[in-house]
């Protein structure tokens, strides 16, 4: 998939989002962003910006929720996210070896998308599954007690 130009983004989606909530406020903001997300693949600022015309809502606001969310993107985003671990617990079992498998296999810094737009790839400070470790999410799939090579197969699912 090419990257996603926002000057070019046809606006059709939003209206057709907005048409079907017609009582689209204040109150349905996170779930208008998540259809806009859904649609766009992320938050495009011009799509936001056309929101806050057509809703009244202010566009300081509706920044607000989106930073402030970890589900939304205001940058393109892959299809699915990689997050891998890199807490204490994770660490001493070997989360490193894995969080370099995943850059060497994506080709991608922490951060970053992949050029097809497949996976984007962060880590985080815990998964909560310490007990899991070393542990990484694919989009809402937890994989524990990971080993480097175990990582591509794991990956390839998703492909
Ligand atoms: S430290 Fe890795 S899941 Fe908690």
């Amino acid at each position: 998939m090419d990257m996603i130009q926002d000057e070019t983004l046809s606006l059709e989606p939003l209206d057709e989002i907005l048409e079907s909530m017609p009582d689209a406020g204040d109150c349905e903001l996170i779930p208008i962003l998540q259809k806009i997300q859904e649609s766009y693949g992320y938050l495009p600022p011009s799509v936001l910006k056309a929101m806050s015309d057509r809703t009244g809502i202010a566009a300081s606001r509706i920044y607000g929720v989106a930073t402030f969310y970890e589900q939304f993107y205001l940058e393109p985003h892959g299809r699915h996210t990689v997050r891998c671990c890199r807490g204490t617990a994770c660490h001493v079992k070997g989360g490193r070896g894995i969080i370099k498998a995943i850059r060497r296999i994506l080709d991608v810094e922490e951060g970053e998308t992949t050029k097809d737009m497949l996976f984007t790839f962060e880590t985080v400070a815990c998964l909560g599954t310490c007990f899991l470790g070393p542990v990484m999410m694919v989009n809402n799939d937890y994989y524990g007690h990971l080993a480097p090579n175990k990582v591509k197969y794991i990956l390839e699912r998703y492909g």
